[in-house]
């Protein structure tokens, strides 16, 4: 890889902070400056890192004033639009947090200036990159589920109230965009639509049944139906202590495959040579953390340097990224019908 890409970060509290981190170990990143709101956020993530650039709590003045490539947008989810765009304005290419924005329309704005303007837009889920998961869709394209009857994922996260009362904007419609599912939960919803297929319909029931004093929900279960039959059921919550792995399950007429912090079961009718001593290598017995299910920070940084690399390499090549703005919207636009179906007492919902 040759060239250098000139980074800001903007927002530097718990995941900004893992983008300073991730950043010094990626060969093609340099770290130019970061932006916070809050000057003593900024200064906590680079002395955590040994890192000295220059500090902004002022956005605009900071792209005036730099030479970038990119920004990477940390901030709280219902503030992703305004950073984001401001920075494509003028003319960088931006890698923004999950979820891209809160709704789709938004994040429809933020893929026609990026359009507008010739540059990159893409998202953070790393757990694309997790080798348990990628070996299910892989296993979905090759075809070798045969039809699939039921694909299931469950989040059974757990988050204390300090959480939801650090950073203020937790756990709120207007800077969350909703609980469970969309803050913690949306990395599945991706996954499950990454791995099975588009999802059309959803049935949905929510609420806050742990943490009262949160406006959205912490607790979410929903029924789907996928484009090409399968039937499906999602649960995400943060309400069950002390908080276990995200569990992928898909069954079909040819197989079954879980995933688990690791690959946990990857049996087929018709097994193939590697099935065996991927099933070794990837065993959850091996995994080194909790996979955000017990605390935020309980995240392995591995994925998201690889989301990044990967992201940088695909924009080196002149292509979009795998988790380019269309493919980041999706997620939300399964939430924002789960959100709908909830809100109906569960009356069924088509995905739009
Ligand atoms: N990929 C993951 O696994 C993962 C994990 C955690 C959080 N996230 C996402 O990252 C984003 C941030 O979450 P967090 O937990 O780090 O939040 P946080 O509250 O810890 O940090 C947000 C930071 O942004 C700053 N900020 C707010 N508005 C700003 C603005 N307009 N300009 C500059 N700085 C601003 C705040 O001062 C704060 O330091 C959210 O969208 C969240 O969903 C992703």
């Amino acid at each position: 890889m040759s060239r250098q890409w000139r980074i800001a970060v903007v927002g530097t509290g718990v995941v900004g902070e893992l983008h300073v981190r991730s950043m010094k170990k990626l060969p093609n990143c340099q770290l130019v400056c970061v932006c916070d709101l809050e000057n003593e956020k900024g200064k906590k993530a680079l002395d955590k890192n040994s890192v000295s650039v220059p500090i902004y709590t002022d956005l605009l003045e900071m792209l005036k004033k730099e030479k970038l490539d990119s920004v990477h947008v940390c901030t709280p989810s219902g503030d992703h639009k305004g950073p984001v765009i401001a920075a494509m304005e003028r003319g960088l290419n931006v890698l923004v947090e999950k979820p891209m924005e809160i709704q789709p329309d938004r994040i429809d704005e933020m893929v026609a200036v990026a359009k507008k303007r010739g540059v990159k837009l893409a998202g953070v889920f790393q757990n694309r990159w997790n080798e348990a998961n990628r070996a299910l869709r892989q296993a979905v394209r090759e075809n070798r589920f045969g039809r699939i009857s039921w694909a299931g994922v469950i989040t059974p996260w757990y988050r204390t109230d300090q959480y939801y009362e650090e950073g203020g904007w937790r756990g709120t419609w207007k800077m969350d965009g909703g609980g469970a599912v969309m803050n913690q939960g949306v990395h599945q919803v991706d996954l499950m639509q990454w791995i099975v297929g588009p999802v059309k319909t959803v049935s949905a029931y929510a609420s806050s049944r742990i943490h009262p004093k949160i406006e959205v929900e912490d607790t979410l279960t929903c029924a789907l139906q996928f484009e090409n039959g399968a039937y499906g059921t999602y649960v995400s919550t943060t309400g069950m202590w002390p908080g276990g792995p995200v569990r992928i399950e898909i069954g079909g007429e040819f197989g079954t495959a879980i995933s688990e912090n690791g690959l946990k079961r990857f049996e087929f009718k018709t097994p193939l040579p590697g099935d065996a001593e991927l099933l070794e290598r990837l065993s959850p017995a091996k995994a080194k953390d909790s996979g955000g299910g017990k605390a935020a920070t309980d995240i392995g940084l591995d994925l998201h340097g690889k989301n990044m690399l990967a992201v940088y390499e695909a924009w080196e090549r002149g292509e979009e990224a795998e988790t380019f703005g269309p493919e980041a919207r999706k997620a939300v636009a399964i939430i924002q019908a789960m959100y709908e179906s909830a809100r109906k007492n569960g009356s069924p919902v088509d995905v739009r």
